[in-house]
């Protein structure tokens, strides 16, 4: 098994658990509230944990409650934490997520310590990413740590995985050119692209744009149905899992995007590597919470197996 290296923002969910969102100018009640470990790199984390993957976590949190809870819930899943940082000088990253009735979400974000998850962090922990085969990174920190990973993790050759979440309106032709995987959702893609992304086609097209930029695969989550892979080969279509009733989408994205680092990582070929992110995500989708809702290996394995027997 190669090592991992996730690093991206760690969050203590505050989720309200509502019928339908709330419309402008309404105030609501929520059926229930908790408090839940996230943060879309802390999930990440939990999930190449969870799914048997040898995973360092590069994060800040704040010397709060919060924090420690959020080390706990990723040691509890066998990641590393050793890297990650402490800070005296502000709270843990919070997230306020509405969940509806459908299982839809939508999601406000106060930085915290992840706001300093910056350049001089990665400059930190360069013998850690060195050593690291897979890196897997979002955009819920600052750029500038990101894309300091990104050029380190490239100039070693390193499988680097890029989930553009939360999406820019662009991001710099030096950072796509040469980036192994770019995993946007269609409403990501359709943003960072801004092509019209509505039905297969335009999803391909949009992704072929960003092939033409450098990046060497692009994989398009499409929610229930699965993903597309578009690469210099053409793109296919790798289907979606159905498992059981969508309670929460939180985390789905984050844990398809370990599915796919751990997969990589264990050598599975990439039709494989999509196929346990893609399961591992299906199962996740029926729990509730970021972290608590990530399947084990042993589960998703199971699934995928009921499905070629
Ligand atoms: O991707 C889901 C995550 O996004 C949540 O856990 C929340 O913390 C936000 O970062």
């Amino acid at each position: 098994m190669k090592k991992i290296v996730v690093m991206g923002s760690s969050n203590m969910d505050f989720v309200f658990t509502v019928e339908e969102m709330p419309k402008k100018g309404e105030t609501i009640k929520s059926r229930e509230f908790q408090r839940i470990p996230g943060g879309k790199g802390a999930n990440q984390a939990c999930a190449c944990g969870k799914l048997g993957g040898y995973c360092t976590f590069l994060s800040m949190v704040g010397n709060d409650d919060s924090g420690t809870s959020l080390i706990e819930s990723l040691q509890a899943a066998g990641v590393r934490t050793e890297k990650m940082v402490k800070r005296t000088d502000c709270t843990t990253g919070i997230a306020a997520i509405q969940v509806n009735a459908a299982g839809d979400n939508s999601i406000v974000i106060v930085p915290g310590a992840n706001g300093f998850c910056d350049e001089t962090y990665m400059e930190a922990s360069l013998d850690v990413i060195r050593e690291a085969e897979v890196i897997l990174t979002q955009l819920e920190t600052p750029e500038s740590g990101v894309f300091r990973l990104i050029r380190e993790a490239r100039k070693n050759g390193k499988t680097i995985i890029l989930d553009p979440a939360p999406a820019p309106e662009e991001l710099p032709e030096e950072i796509l050119q040469g980036l192994t995987f770019l995993t946007p959702n269609e409403t990501e893609l359709g943003r960072l692209t801004g092509m019209p992304v509505e039905t297969e086609e335009e999803l391909i097209r949009a992704a072929g744009s960003l092939l033409e930029k450098g990046v060497k695969n692009v994989i398009v989550t499409i929610g229930s149905r699965g993903a597309i892979l578009c690469n210099e080969t053409g793109s296919r279509v790798c289907p979606a899992f159905s498992y059981g009733k969508v309670v929460d989408t939180t985390a789905a994205g984050d844990t398809f995007n370990a599915g796919l680092a751990v997969g990589l990582a264990e050598g599975r070929d990439l039709e494989n590597a999509i196929c346990l992110a893609n399961a591992a995500a299906a199962i996740s989708v029926t729990r509730k919470g970021a972290q608590p809702s990530i399947p084990t290996i042993e589960e998703t394995n199971r699934l995928i197996l009921s499905y070629t027997q």
